[in-house]
């Protein structure tokens, strides 16, 4: 299936172009590739990240503060760009967490999430004053060890397994067995635990999943989860400072995939804040998000190094493939393949053929577009993957095969 029109993405709003070729921050992508010396390259747009930032903050409701989950990108710059802009950052791992404080943001305002949390991990964390989100009876027991051996105290939320889950999310991460947080059903006691220890206790942490794209199913567990924090507040005996929402709002990446409609979401969001006044009047509520954040201001370039044709099929090889970008090329064929919004960056508008490309590793898996139309291409032109500023470089697997890893830059 060929992908529509690539005025159906959204990156077009992001990025000019000048006669054949795409251009970011000024430059055509054969210029950057010059300066950066060599391809395969990864590309952040700072006016992209900026502006997708600034539309979002512009229809959140004044309460609501927007946290950047690092794990979505987390090369420096692109953390220090959006730490600019945003409340806070959630980080997943001890690197993660350096990285954050690298950038600046206060550690008041840096959670950590993720299960099997390393000692030192949290060490780190209870060190730097940042908020962890207890995932299990186990850690939140190391965690008070932690306190006592380090005579410091530790700022903890509850993270929840709410007891529904995200229909028509493409990651799902609550509802039935999780390894993340706690089940609903069982917070209780460890929340009577957590309040009689005497840590500082920040309140709960609900995130349902990843990749919507649906308005509607984020209303719908925007709606449970408010629902589900009264219960749980019903249980405290102290005000619930934050209650943490999560992030997963999606964006488009393939044909008939239509981009979100943030609008609604946050009118409704601020409607639950009325309605849910009386139990959370002081409570900061936080959305955490990542993809939607720098997903649409990253491209993937790779060069053209062959063309083939074999029995009637038309090959582009290129220096990069499925260790640089693992979801363009299908998860390890684990998923239906379809094709990424693909171009041929200095070929805009140019006659098109059908074409199937292919990385240089030795294995049939390693295909970033299959039975694409794309503009006709040489040797040494660069084609270009959309959509590839979040989950692309460091969700791949580098070292497969042992080729050299890409570049990143943010211009
Ligand atoms: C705890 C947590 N917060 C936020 C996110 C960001 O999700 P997304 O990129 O879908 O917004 C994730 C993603 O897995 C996560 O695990």
């Amino acid at each position: 299936m060929n992908p529509p029109p690539l005025e159906h993405y959204s990156p077009q709003e992001f990025f000019d172009r000048e006669g054949s070729h795409l251009l970011v921050a000024g430059q055509t992508l054969m210029e950057l590739a010059e300066q950066c010396g060599s391809t395969p390259l990864y590309v952040y747009s700072k006016r992209a990240i900026h502006d997708r930032v600034a539309a979002l903050k512009a229809t959140l409701p004044a309460r609501v503060h927007l946290h950047y989950a690092v794990k979505a990108n987390p090369m420096q710059e692109v953390i220090d760009c959006v730490a600019a802009q945003v409340h806070g950052l959630d980080v997943s791992s001890g690197r993660e967490l350096e990285a954050a404080l690298q950038s600046g943001m206060q550690a008041q305002n840096i959670s950590f999430a993720g299960p099997g949390k390393a000692v030192w991990e949290l060490k780190a964390a209870i060190t730097a004053g940042i908020t962890l989100n207890v995932e299990s009876e186990v850690e939140f027991a190391r965690i008070l060890g932690l306190c006592e051996e380090t005579g410091k105290s530790a700022r903890v939320a509850l993270r929840i397994n709410p007891d529904f889950e995200l229909r028509a999310s493409g990651i799902k991460t609550s509802g039935g067995p999780q390894p993340f947080g706690v089940d609903a059903e069982a917070a209780p006691e460890l929340l009577e635990k957590i309040l009689a220890s005497g840590v500082d206790f920040a309140g709960f942490h609900i995130f349902s999943g990843s990749q919507v794209l649906q308005a509607r199913t984020l209303i719908e567990a925007h709606e449970k989860t408010f629902a589900l924090a009264r219960q749980l507040a019903d249980h405290c005996r102290v005000p619930v400072q934050s209650l943490n929402i999560g992030g997963g709002f999606g964006i488009p990446y393939f044909p008939g995939d239509a981009p979100l409609e943030v609008a609604p979401v946050m009118e409704h969001l601020e409607g639950l804040l009325t309605e849910y006044q009386d139990t959370f009047a002081d409570t900061e509520i936080i959305l955490e998000l990542g993809r939607y954040l720098v997903g649409e201001a990253g491209l993937y370039l790779t060069r053209v190094t062959d063309r083939k044709v074999s029995r009637g099929t038309t090959y582009l090889v290129t220096n990069g493939g499925l260790h640089h970008h693992l979801a363009a090329s299908g998860n390890f064929g684990q998923a239906l393949r379809r094709n990424y919004p693909i171009t041929i960056g200095n070929r805009l508008g140019v006659r098109t053929e059908t074409v199937t490309v292919v990385g240089p590793l030795c294995t049939p898996l390693d295909v970033l577009a299959k039975e694409m139309d794309l503009p006709k291409a040489e040797i040494g032109d660069l084609l270009v993957v959309f959509q590839s500023g979040a989950y692309g470089y460091s969700a791949s697997p580098q070292e497969f095969l042992s080729h050299p890893r890409p570049l990143q830059v943010l211009v």
